[in-house]
């Protein structure tokens, strides 16, 4: 064979390898084009290098030479295109292996937490009633988790077991009158914190966490979220109060939710009552609530015969899982995806 038609074909070879290389879109194509060209059976080159055998034995020598330099470019060009199939190689993204027709990934976008949900709804739709939101510490100190309250010192509420104190008053070392520090048990703290510093009339719902050393069960968690309001003016009544939670449960539920009071007992209202609401035919306890007690108001400086008013505290974990009809508060904090992305 003539050396030029060896050589032309062996160009050609070339080039056609190139193209094929660059066109194959996945791993699997660029496999079959490798077969096809470097096979060592039945590839192109292969054949090529027959074709050595018969160029004039004085056209060797250079015919060789050239068939390497084209190998090695084949090599290199397949090399280039399975770099850019990895990944890191730095073909275009355009041109025909760029399919725009094809549908996209969509990232996996999260969201707030049921109960962050049920939070911001729940200061929507007071706040429409007039009640602003306010925050008060988680780390509390005696005088606003219980004596303020109402709750003296020998009351069965400030049990340490019932209790996460964080220091005594004798632990901190300090005088008589200092007080030991606690995480919070109620957010009625928020109540002596604001009526402290804000002089009649108040209207506040104030939402965060409490926590109690009970044992985790369906209805209880150690941690869990309050919502408390506290409405404080002149001639505020018990009606005000079971006006206030009927429209709130009316509108945060939107179905024909019945609420309904039972006689209770809290040191920091008079009278006191516990709030039930109709769950799948049953009554399911909400929280407490009452007209504040006078003793709270002398705490805090209010005058008890100019004002009156009451507060109420829910919970917040029952109202999401009756609002969602989840029967087990726990599954909120496993943080399970299937569970939360469900809300
Ligand atoms: N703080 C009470 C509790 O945690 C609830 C409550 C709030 C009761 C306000 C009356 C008034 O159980």
């Amino acid at each position: 064979m003539a050396l030029a038609q060896f050589l032309c074909e062996l160009d050609q070879l070339g080039r056609e390898a190139q193209a094929v290389f660059t066109a194959a879109s996945d791993i699997e194509a660029l496999e079959a084009a490798r077969i096809q060209f470097l096979g060592m059976k039945a590839g192109l080159l292969k054949a090529a290098q027959k074709g050595l055998g018969l160029v004039d034995k004085a056209d060797k020598p250079s015919a060789g030479q050239r068939f390497n330099q084209v190998k090695q470019q084949i090599e290199a060009d397949l090399q280039e295109a399975q770099a850019r199939l990895a990944g890191n190689g730095s073909a275009p993204v355009d041109g025909p292996r760029f399919d725009p027709t094809v549908p996209g990934e969509a990232p996996r976008l999260g969201h707030l937490h049921p109960i962050t949900q049920t939070i911001e709804e729940l200061k929507d739709l007071m706040g429409r009633l007039g009640f602003t939101a306010v925050e008060g510490p988680e780390v509390e100190d005696e005088w606003h988790n219980f004596e303020a309250l109402n709750i003296p010192l020998e009351h069965p509420a400030r049990n340490p077991l019932d209790n996460f104190y964080l220091a005594t008053a004798q632990r901190l070392g300090g005088a008589a009158d200092e007080k030991g520090l606690l995480l919070r048990s109620q957010t009625s703290t928020v109540q002596i914190r604001v009526m402290e510093t804000t002089p009649p009339p108040v209207r506040i719902i104030s939402l965060g966490r409490v926590y109690r050393p009970d044992d985790a069960d369906a209805t209880h968690y150690p941690m869990f979220h309050q919502i408390e309001g506290l409405l404080v003016d002149r001639g505020i009544t018990m009606a005000d109060l079971k006006s206030v939670l009927r429209l709130f449960a009316k509108s945060f539920f939107q179905d024909d939710v019945h609420i309904r009071f039972r006689p209770s007992f809290f040191p920091f209202t008079e009278p006191s009552v516990e709030v039930d609401m109709s769950w799948q035919g049953r009554w399911i306890e909400m929280g407490g609530a009452g007209m504040v007690d006078p003793n709270v108001f002398r705490a805090v400086g209010y005058d008890p015969e100019e004002f009156t008013g009451f507060a109420f505290g829910l919970g917040i974990e029952r109202v999401c899982a009756r609002r969602h009809n989840v029967t087990d508060i726990r599954e909120f904090y496993k943080n399970d995806v299937r569970f939360l992305q469900q809300f």
